[in-house]
């Protein structure tokens, strides 16, 4: 009997979709480029109708028609070379699907390379980790259409389910699964870094130990916040060092690393005239981290606000992070839709919105209780134009941006950097400016460029001789 499927790239990442595509009854050929990565995994073998192949015509011999072949290899140049490799055994209608982050516009040249072959490629953006990989990922796929309905089957058995429905849709044309991976990093980011600046209220204004925060988190987590980064964060917490005994996070270094989806999303925002700027500020915090040695000099020769003993209520301040976190979240969350609303704009991709919110509630790193609330918000308005005018949003924000604004300016009087949180309440006050100072900024390019302005109260383009 032919394998159902093949999958290539034997990492944790792609034995797990391996086994999981077994677990759920497919016929699984696998085939690494090194023979490490395979008796690895046919040594975990229970029973999993996985067989491994050690020559790529063989691999791809055992394949039904048209084979469907899962690639889990390096984003980037590993990609091209297996595509390469394979060619020469692939027959018209034989699909290939790349279920890395590689970038959005690499998915694409390699679509369109295919396509003229009469190949078809699906982009699919995989979110939840090794973890998220066996037991049920967030699956984001990209490609034609047609293509998808023959990989459906296989690709909605293999992911997270929610309320009984599979976290996997398809998202749109060429790169768009890419691309949806690719900004769900940016929230990740951004929601990551809101998490750690709550963190650090609690710790350094509110001198909490990290075990009363550990607390405060699993506490978070049982109310709206619920999500799983807020869930790892409150275990992180609980961690305790074997080597020394203190809580683990205190023996880490503070020096992020980035594998560059996080990047790209900024950049791509910032090519295209998207606002981003909590996404592309949870960057530039992981950076400023990764400069350890420079910050250890600055501290000693830069001076802060005289440090004055803190009078904080615990009980009431708690709250206030806890609604400046969440409102945090809002914020983030609105920038990364609306760089899907409006790159789906841009190129006509007619991305799902409704249904990406849908798919992320389970699996993928950023699911989160209140992604229940977006998908609503888009299934009331499908063309809203941000997240925050949607009525609960709004409604929320009414209440919880005292909290944002106690807890920054806390940060700001006291000289704790709050990125994230400042950068969000900047979002916020900026996007509901009608009027905003622009103006100035237009008569001045005018002034020394004679770039032209409009008027508020005549059409056309003016200049001025200053
Ligand atoms: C996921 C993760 C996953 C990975 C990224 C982020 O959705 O499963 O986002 O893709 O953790 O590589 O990693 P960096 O923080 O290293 O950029």
């Amino acid at each position: 009997m032919l394998n159902t499927i093949g999958v290539i790239g034997l990492g944790v990442m792609g034995s797990n979709i391996a086994l999981n595509m077994a677990n759920n009854g497919e016929k699984v050929a696998v085939y690494n480029y090194t023979r490490d990565l395979t008796d690895k995994l046919t040594e975990k073998l229970n029973g999993q109708t996985v067989t491994p192949y050690y020559e790529i015509d063989a691999f791809v011999q055992s394949l039904e028609r048209p084979r469907k072949i899962f690639l889990m290899v390096t984003a980037g140049a590993a990609i091209d070379s297996v595509i390469h490799s394979l060619l020469p055994h692939l027959e018209q209608g034989d699909i290939i699907m790349d279920g890395g982050n590689s970038h959005y516009k690499d998915t694409e040249r390699r679509y369109d390379e295919l396509k003229e072959k009469g190949l078809g490629y699906l982009g699919i953006g995989i979110s939840g980790g090794e973890v998220g990989a066996l037991t049920g990922p967030s699956i984001m796929p990209g490609g034609d259409r047609d293509v998808y309905e023959k990989a459906a089957p296989i690709l909605t058995k293999i992911a997270a389910q929610v309320d009984g429905n599979p976290c996997c849709v398809y998202i749109g044309p060429k790169g768009a699964g890419h691309f949806v991976k690719m900004v769900h990093n940016g929230i990740e980011y951004a929601d990551m870094q809101l998490i750690a600046e709550a963190y650090t209220f609690l710790r350094e204004k509110l001198q909490l130990s990290v075990e009363e925060i550990a607390d405060i988190f699993e506490e978070w987590n049982a109310g709206e916040l619920q999500s799983y980064l807020i869930e790892i964060t409150a275990e992180i917490l609980r961690k305790k060092d074997e080597k020394t005994g203190q809580p683990l996070i205190d023996v880490i270094l503070d020096k992020a690393g980035q594998k560059g989806t996080g990047k790209w999303t900024s950049i791509q925002a910032i090519d295209h005239g998207i606002p981003t700027s909590i996404i592309t500020e949870s960057l530039f915090a992981r950076y400023i981290s990764a400069l350890k040695e420079e910050r250890m000099t600055a501290q000693s020769l830069l001076t802060g606000p005289e440090q004055e003993p803190s009078l904080l209520d615990k009980q009431i301040w708690v709250e206030l992070v806890r609604q400046a976190l969440y409102m945090g979240k809002i914020c983030a969350y609105a920038q990364g839709f609306n760089q899907y609303k409006m790159t789906s704009e841009l190129f006509d991709w007619k991305l799902p919105l409704k249904d990406i919110a849908l798919i992320f509630r389970g699996g993928c790193i950023i699911r989160a209780q209140f992604l229940n609330v977006i998908s609503e918000a888009y299934e009331e308005q499908d063309r809203l134009a941000n997240l925050l005018i949607a009525p609960y949003f709004a409604e929320k924000m009414k209440d919880y941006q005292n909290g944002l604004r106690k807890v920054v300016c806390e940060g700001i009087v006291s000289g704790v950097a709050f990125p994230c949180l400042s950068s969000s309440l900047t979002y916020y006050d900026s996007y509901r400016t009608g009027r905003s100072n622009a103006h100035l900024l237009q008569a001045q390019r005018d002034y020394f460029g004679a770039h032209t302005y409009e008027r508020t109260d005549a059409e056309g383009f003016f200049h001025t001789n200053w």
